[in-house]
């Protein structure tokens, strides 16, 4: 049976802090209304697609389900008060928020530098980063709240050297897009809502400004230089567009990837059979890092919204409808995974949704993957009986989260 009050437990940022409660809830629409109208007090309304293979279907046809006009869930007020605030409809025209011909062109940027290919060259850098973060954590003799301490640092510095940004300006980029995707968890920088949201655009907007200005004198071989020098059609991009691909990059590729790291530590602690296994067959590791990811999906949902009227898992769809894509619900949808609310490191085939899928899969995915495994390669091979010494806790934000707590206790070398 599914609570009077569902819309609101689909929609309240406290759910997603909750694991038992969010998996409980979504494991019943599955079941019950796996296409669910949701029209909650705070929100515009919309369908919550909770099955994996209706997820698939609606973000391969991209033809008939748009990223255009909403991307994530914004209350009513805040759409207002942004819309008087800034005379728009949209955070960002980042890649997210746009359709073809536009995405197409946008992606095309960049996709041969996050490819599988080109994020292997990086693979030295982010190996010294990794050994730096371990270093860290046996700098810290035996305790340390994992996922404040390390997990939140090591993917920002990765992202800041993709980009090309100095060190001394992670403090700043880890503030702002705390803002970003902190939501009403004030304990992660969020809680003051739109206003602290767009002053945070505000400032990533200033600072990448002053990073384009230096590299059109100063090109290097970085994200910021070809993201400052990009051309479509033989013309400049321009600069409310450059702007918002160096935020999507920023903000989308840190806080996830930490919450993949800090949540697959959790999930090791909490099955010490897996712990064990991993260890003694590190050759599992790409395997591992698809279930920490499958299991921890830190990204909660994306939107789509209809062309026509449609049919989407049983339901009917009306041409305008938007659609919620619920990737934590998919990752544990029985029909695709088996036993999926076991963790298992060597799960296979693991066909996780947790970077979405068709033209808009994450960008960063191969890049992402690739930091979990020589993070998880270099912290087991120096680090022992690691435990929880405290409880863990998650954020309170309906987009994207995950651990903002973990303290543990190890033994190093
Ligand atoms: C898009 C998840 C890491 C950059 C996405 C989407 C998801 C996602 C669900 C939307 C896909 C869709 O609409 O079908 C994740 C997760 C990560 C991660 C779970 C870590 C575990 C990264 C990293 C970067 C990044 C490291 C850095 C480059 C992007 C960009 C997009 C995107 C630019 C927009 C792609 C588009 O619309 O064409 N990601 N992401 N992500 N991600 Fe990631």
């Amino acid at each position: 049976m599914l609570a009077d009050n569902i819309d609101e437990i689909i929609t309240d940022p406290a759910t997603y802090a909750d694991e038992a409660l969010y998996h409980q809830t979504f494991a019943e629409l599955r079941r019950t209304d796996p296409v669910h109208w949701c029209n909650p007090a705070q929100y515009h309304p919309f369908w919550a697609v909770t099955r994996h293979a209706d997820i698939m279907r609606v973000e391969l046809d991209a033809a008939n389900f748009l990223n255009e006009p909403r991307q994530f869930l914004v209350t009513i007020d805040d759409q207002k008060m942004m819309e008087e605030q800034t005379g728009e409809s949209n955070f960002a025209r980042n890649l997210v928020a746009m359709d073809n011909p536009d995405h197409k062109a946008y992606r095309a940027l960049t996709a041969d530098w996050f490819g599988a290919k080109s994020v292997r060259a990086l693979e030295e850098k982010i190996t010294e980063l990794a050994r730096e973060t371990v270093d860290r954590m046996v700098a810290k003799g035996g305790t340390c709240d994992f996922a404040k301490e390390i997990a939140a640092w090591y993917p920002l510095r990765t992202i800041m050297i993709v980009l090309g940004v100095p060190r001394e300006d992670e403090p700043l980029m880890l503030e702002l897009s705390q803002k970003v995707f902190g939501g009403s968890d004030a304990d992660t920088g969020g809680g003051e809502g739109m206003t602290s949201m767009l002053e945070a655009f505000a400032a990533f907007n200033d600072y990448f400004g002053r990073v384009v200005a230096d590299r059109l004198v100063n090109p290097q071989d970085d994200v910021a230089t070809l993201l400052s020098t990009a051309t479509i059609d033989g013309a400049p991009i321009g600069e409310a567009e450059r702007n918002a691909y160096f935020l999507i990059i920023a903000a989308a590729g840190h806080d996830t990837t930490s919450s993949a790291i800090s949540g697959g530590l959790l999930a090791l602690i909490r099955n010490p059979d897996q712990m064990a296994k991993l260890r003694a067959n590190p050759d599992l590791m790409p395997q591992a890092v698809d279930e920490f990811i499958r299991w921890t999906t830190p990204v909660k949902h994306f939107f789509r919204t209809a062309v026509a009227d449609c049919e989407v898992g049983g339901q009917a769809v009306k041409a305008g409808d938007s659609l919620m894509m619920c990737y934590p619900s998919a990752n544990r949808d029985e029909a695709a995974f088996d036993d999926p609310m076991e963790f298992r490191i060597d799960r296979k085939p693991n066909r996780q949704l947790a970077f979405g899928y068709g033209p808009h899969v994450c960008l960063g995915q191969f890049l992402a993957k690739m930091e979990i495994r020589i993070l998880f390669t270099e912290l087991l091979a120096r680090i022992e009986e690691i435990e929880l010494a405290g409880e863990p806790a998650w954020v309170k934000a309906n987009f994207v989260s995950g651990l903002k707590r973990l303290p543990i206790r190890y033994r190093c070398e």
